[in-house]
């Protein structure tokens, strides 16, 4: 009787926890789909479409040691203001002008999630382009 209570409690447990993630995961995530993705490619590698015709590569968001580096606040900056205002490519855009302050919060939730992924394996990647357009 006692193993099944403990069992029951990490089942449990571990269903609380997916829900918590997709739950953080969900308005980030539909918003680099919609507007990030096209440069930095649907798993977040730098390796969109559009930005192939680039010639300034867009940033790998699952470049874990590169990404520590960055704050959140930079990231808010250089998302908000575009990469020029932070001495970066102008070919990085503004959208200050296109996205709430809590929407751009909301995708650094997701960048930070995609650099955390366990370096990303090729699966990650796949699993994030179902939401692909
Ligand atoms: C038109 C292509 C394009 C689009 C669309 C785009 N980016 Fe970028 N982004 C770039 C390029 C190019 C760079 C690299 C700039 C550099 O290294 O000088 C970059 C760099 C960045 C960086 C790295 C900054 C740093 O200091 O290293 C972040 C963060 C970023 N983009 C976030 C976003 C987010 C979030 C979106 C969607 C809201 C987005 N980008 C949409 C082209 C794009």
């Amino acid at each position: 009787m006692k193993t099944f209570v403990r069992l029951t409690l990490t089942a449990a447990f571990l269903f609380q926890s997916v829900s918590a993630f997709t739950q953080e995961e969900g308005g980030g995530k539909r918003l680099y789909q919609s507007y990030c993705t096209g440069c930095h490619g649907s798993g977040g590698k730098g390796d969109g479409p559009a930005g192939k015709s680039l010639p300034v590569k867009p940033a790998d968001h699952t470049d874990a040691k590169k990404m520590d580096q960055l704050t959140d606040n930079h990231l808010f900056m250089i998302i908000t203001k575009g990469g020029a205002a932070s001495g970066k490519s102008s070919h990085m855009p503004a959208w200050g002008g296109v996205l709430k302050e809590k929407q751009i919060q909301e995708i650094i939730v997701h960048i930070r999630g995609l650099s955390r992924a366990g370096n990303n394996s090729e699966k990650g990647v796949s699993k994030d382009r179902q939401g692909g357009n």
